[in-house]
């Protein structure tokens, strides 16, 4: 059984891959969790990892999911929901309504069943309150047409970010990490990403390691819940 650990979803890949390697490298005792099975995956196993695979598509995975959480782990320092489905929306209705539900249930069901079935083994330090990060989008706030449905379940789950830091308080701060452009995909051109470029007071494509950085920050801050933080390089204040 585990002690302590810290659980993080959709590892298999890019941001969610770095931040479980680099919360073990610091000394956290990491779950990570995945969907599909990755190179990336094979290297956090090789570490001493322990992985779990689980696809957080309907209530019934994420049930089971839960339960091996529950009997794996004897507490939990932290839980960082990662996992995402992101794509425009699709022009045909009933591509649309599946896409509305996946995302749905990967950005707001899933969190809240986790949350929800893991909060009485969720410990903190010393006095300080245990932590549940959501990683968000600098969309929840200010959205991109083409993705309303990713923007609008990314605010959904900024909402949840607010209602469980009350439900859940002072055992556990709850907090958003809200990226901007932080790692292009493949589906981005050269002319959105020099139009993203373009938008972002810090003029770069930020990388992985400062949405570590503000993990880490909120992990050693005892005094922050309810709170969304950017880490957008200003594009929020300038996006169209
Ligand atoms: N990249 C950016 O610049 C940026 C900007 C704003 C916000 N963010 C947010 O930052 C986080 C990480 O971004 P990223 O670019 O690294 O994301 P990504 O490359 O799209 O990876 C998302 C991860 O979530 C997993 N996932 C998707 N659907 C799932 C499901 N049904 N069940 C379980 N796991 C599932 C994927 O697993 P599979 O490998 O199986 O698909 C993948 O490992 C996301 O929450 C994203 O919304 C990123």
């Amino acid at each position: 059984m585990l002690e302590n650990a810290v659980l993080v979803t959709g590892t298999g890949r890019r941001i969610g891959f770095h931040i479980a390697k680099r919360l073990f490298d610091d000394g956290y005792t990491v779950i990570a969790h995945y969907r599909s099975y990755t190179d990336d995956i094979r290297i956090l196993a090789d570490m001493g990892i322990t992985t779990i695979q689980a696809d957080l598509v309907d209530s019934n995975k994420i049930l089971q999911f839960v339960a091996e959480l529950q009997t794996c782990c004897v507490n939990f320092r932290a839980i960082i929901h990662n996992a995402s489905s992101f794509e425009p929306t699709a022009e045909n209705l009933i591509d649309a309504a599946e896409q509305f539900d996946q995302f749905f249930n990967v950005h707001m069901k899933a969190p809240f069943l986790i949350n929800q079935g893991l909060q009485s083994l969720l410990v903190g330090e010393a006095d300080a309150p245990a932590d549940i990060i959501h990683i968000t989008d600098i969309n929840a706030e200010n959205p991109t047409p083409r993705f309303d449905i990713y923007g609008s379940t990314k605010a959904g789950l900024h909402n949840l970010t607010v209602v469980l830091a009350k439900k859940f308080a002072p055992k556990i701060k709850v907090n958003s990490i809200a990226p901007g452009p932080v790692l292009f995909t493949e589906q981005h051109s050269e002319q959105v990403r020099q139009q993203m470029l373009d938008e972002t007071l810090l003029a770069k494509e930020g990388g992985a390691e400062p949405v570590y950085l503000a993990i880490k920050s909120v992990l050693t801050n005892p005094f922050i819940t309810g709170a969304s933080i950017p880490v957008d390089g200003g594009r929020r204040l300038s996006k169209r």
